[in-house]
């Protein structure tokens, strides 16, 4: 039988935009209803997640709640009864992504009518989306926001009670839900959020509409989050935001991301990380907090979008290239042995040969160690979006090209400076490629491979590099103490 479609919201870009007066704090508690125990009990959910860690943070949070009814966790999508796509839509392959992917369960559905297929997350967010879910990809039964996951088990149970398609899609700024369930995908590295959404508007950016505006937690729920999963041996706490440097500045006059940063080493967490940095809001209290904290690992992803003053500009980033080189110097002679990592958008509309050469410049003097790139994708609904583009997308391709090579080189270097060195090793588990070797990341954030026993996995150990790839290190055991 056809199920009926029933809105309950529909998505609007331009609410998310709207800055609230009062951000409203709620603390969540789940009371899930008979039905729904009884409905699910024993059942099999399976998440599949897009896109950054805000969305990897929340699909625990949805498997928290699943959780709460007594569902199992599957990694085989054939065998679910409940899959849900969080999804993303930074760039249109992520959406591309996830469309095909929704194509594919369409077999699984005919197989099982009783399956439920959910998608939520930011791509959702996106009128356009939501419309093309409606008429083209049936065998979604309900689709839900970013702002709705405190409501997701009452959107559930409307959906199997009604027996419809529930489109439910809450845009706003956005206010602050305290949701303490949770089901973790990692044993020993837990992501806190320290906020919400985005206020810095980069012109090609989608992120402040699907996620609203800038919300911070508050500092109190923050350290006793850390704490909890201190108790429970967690040994690495990433403390996570859009812009985690601007923590603080909607909520308090004098409390800002250096004095989180500070309270949260003081928890004596093993290690501490920290993403994502804008440059922007970097100021020198954090720099110092930074270099004062043995635990806090000298990492630090400090997207740059482009090497150029003109590109900066219509992106509306906020800074010069020479101000960000004058942040990477400061930060490089103040934090001994720091890690950098960036974002770069190649192909941004109108971007001339020039512009693209600034980008080569800049990336050669600082040296990364690591590196996101991306070819721009015009989001709809952005300012960038409605700029008329007059670079082909070939000349993207070749100036993408030509970037990831300058930059493959450059971090193989700063790789095979590292030879010879001894790092503190997180040790995650069994290497992926062959199951003799461990493997987990250094301070540094680089991927370290290891013979050793798995009795190792979950402790911190010392481990002198061998070998290096351009991506990953080969050491050996020096001590696991
Ligand atoms: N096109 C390409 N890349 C984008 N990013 C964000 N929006 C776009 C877009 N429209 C990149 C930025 C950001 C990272 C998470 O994704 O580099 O830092
Ligand atoms: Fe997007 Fe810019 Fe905010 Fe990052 S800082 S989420 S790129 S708007």
């Amino acid at each position: 039988m056809k199920k009926e479609i029933k809105i309950e919201k529909l998505p609007d870009l331009k609410k998310a935009r709207e800055k609230k007066e009062h951000i409203e704090y709620f603390e969540y508690l789940v009371k899930p209803s008979e039905f729904l125990l009884n409905f699910f009990d024993g059942k099999k959910y399976y998440i599949r997640t897009y896109g950054c860690q805000a969305n990897m943070r929340d699909s625990e949070t949805l498997a928290g709640l699943l959780e709460c009814l007594k569902m199992n966790k599957t990694e085989v999508v054939d065998d679910a009864d409940l899959i849900i796509l969080n999804t993303c839509c930074v760039r249109e392959n992520a959406e591309d992504k996830v469309f095909g992917e929704i194509g594919a369960l369409k077999a699984l559905k005919n197989k099982n009518p009783n399956l439920l297929i959910v998608v939520c997350g930011c791509m959702v967010e996106q009128t356009h989306i939501v419309n093309k879910l409606l008429d083209t990809y049936k065998q979604v039964d309900l689709i839900f926001g970013t702002h709705d996951i405190y409501n997701f088990l009452n959107l559930l149970e409307q959906t199997v009670k009604e027996n419809v398609r529930l489109v439910d899609v809450t845009s706003s700024a956005g206010d602050v839900y305290e949701i303490s369930q949770s089901a973790r995908d990692d044993k020993f590295k837990a992501f806190v959020n320290v906020s919400y959404g985005c206020d810095k508007f980069c012109s090609y950016c989608i992120v402040p509409y699907t996620r609203g505006r800038e919300r911070s937690r508050r500092k109190e729920d923050i350290l006793c989050e850390v704490n909890r999963l201190l108790e429970k041996g967690y040994l690495e706490i990433t403390l996570l935001g859009q812009n985690v440097n601007s923590y603080g500045k909607d909520l308090y006059e004098d409390y800002d991301f250096s004095n989180l940063l500070e309270d949260v080493a003081k928890t004596g967490v093993k290690r501490l990380r920290f993403l994502t940095s804008h440059p922007w809001d970097f100021n020198d209290k954090m720099i110092d907090v930074i270099s004062k904290y043995d635990n806090i690992m000298k990492y630090i992803h400090l997207p740059v979008q482009s090497g150029s003053d003109s590109i900066l500009r219509s992106m509306n980033r906020r800074y010069t290239s020479k101000q960000y080189l004058d942040l990477v110097n400061k930060l490089k002679e103040k934090i001994p042995n720091l890690a950098l990592s960036t974002d770069i958008i190649v192909g941004f509309p109108n971007e001339s040969d020039e512009e693209f050469e600034d980008t080569i410049k800049l990336v050669k003097e600082v040296k990364y160690d690591s590196a996101f790139t991306f070819i721009y994708s015009p989001r709809v609904g952005t300012p960038a979006a409605k700029i008329k583009d007059n670079v082909t997308s070939k000349e993207k391709s070749i100036r993408f090209t030509r970037l990831v090579k300058e930059l493959e080189k450059i971090i193989e270097e700063k790789s095979n400076a590292m030879v010879g060195k001894v790092f503190d090793v997180l040790v995650e588990g069994v290497s992926k490629k062959n199951s003799d070797v461990l493997s987990g990341y250094n301070q540094n954030n680089k991927l370290v491979n290891f013979k050793g026993d798995p009795s190792l996995i979950g402790k911190i150990v010392n481990v002198k590099i061998i070998e290096s790839h351009t991506y990953s290190l080969i050491g050996e055991l020096v001590s696991d103490d």
